[in-house]
């Protein structure tokens, strides 16, 4: 198997849904690398792995770090890195720190929440030979409170609002749109009006492809509220769950370590 690339991606276009779920880890990455088309390293991170509120403090550290381990660990699929908060306000520090994760973690996209006021930075960068990933309708970062979150694209103005933005980020040189919680004929006029891919979440299957939150998918902090969108696959807290007792009683009955798993001398 060969890695994928921006060519073969833009081939899948109307043709082939493109997959993309995040990852932060090396198991993960190892996991994923090959089934499924993009690996995004998404900034939240921030609260599926450090608890945190909303998205606003995450770092660039952070972001390089768990990216370095993704991207290592990655051989066939290609990878996106999210830009923190707060770390692209002007050309000059979105051009620095884009350089910076991308130097250190070698990820093949940069993705950027975008909204009419920054497309200027996706020129930017585009310019400096970075490949850009736009982020619109719902942009997370916006949010301190993630509770707030609800669709956009409601009324005729916002549409249209999305259309052109969409249209514009396309112009600037993005290379891929990620919808959020855009409804459906907003989301199915931009993916048919657009030639660059537009990956939906909470964004209807008229997008050219998908993504969710690893997390999400796998049903881990399920104690916490989720969007209508999201679609769990699996219980994999019950099993870790099991694991764990069976290790507790083991320990606790003095039925682990057994000889099995003890050195000699
Ligand atoms: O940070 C992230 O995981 C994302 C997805 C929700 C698209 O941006």
């Amino acid at each position: 198997m060969l890695k994928l690339n921006y060519k073969k991606l833009l081939i899948k276009k109307n043709k082939i849904p493109i997959t993309c779920l995040t990852a932060y880890s090396k198991p993960l990455a190892n996991i994923l690398d090959g089934k499924i088309d993009l690996i995004l390293i998404g900034d939240s991170l921030g609260t599926t792995l450090y608890g945190m509120q909303n998205t606003r403090g995450v770092t660039i550290e952070m972001m390089k770090n768990h990216g370095k381990a993704v991207v290592l660990n990655t051989k066939f699929s290609m990878t996106i890195i999210d830009m923190p908060y707060n770390t692209y306000r002007n050309k000059k520090e979105a051009l620095k720190n884009a350089l910076d994760i991308l130097a250190f973690t070698k990820a093949d996209f940069i993705k950027i929440e975008t909204d009419e006021k920054n497309i200027d930075i996706v020129e930017h960068l585009t310019k400096n030979k970075i490949k850009v990933v736009s982020h619109i309708g719902v942009t997370p970062q916006k949010f301190s409170n993630f509770s707030r979150i609800k669709s956009v694209g409601k009324n005729i103005n916002e549409k249209n609002n999305l259309f052109n933005l969409a249209k514009k980020l396309e112009s600037a040189g993005s290379k891929m749109i990620v919808l959020e919680c855009i409804g459906i004929d907003t989301s199915k006029k931009i993916t048919s009006n657009l030639s660059i891919p537009t990956i939906g979440i909470g964004s209807s299957k008229y997008c050219d492809g998908q993504v969710l939150v690893i997390d999400d998918i796998l049903n881990f902090n399920s104690n916490s509220k989720k969007p209508k969108f999201i679609k769990n696959y699996i219980n994999i807290e019950k099993n870790i769950d099991k694991a764990v007792q069976r290790f507790a009683k083991e320990v606790i009955n003095r039925n682990f370590p057994s000889k099995k798993y003890s050195y000699k001398i």
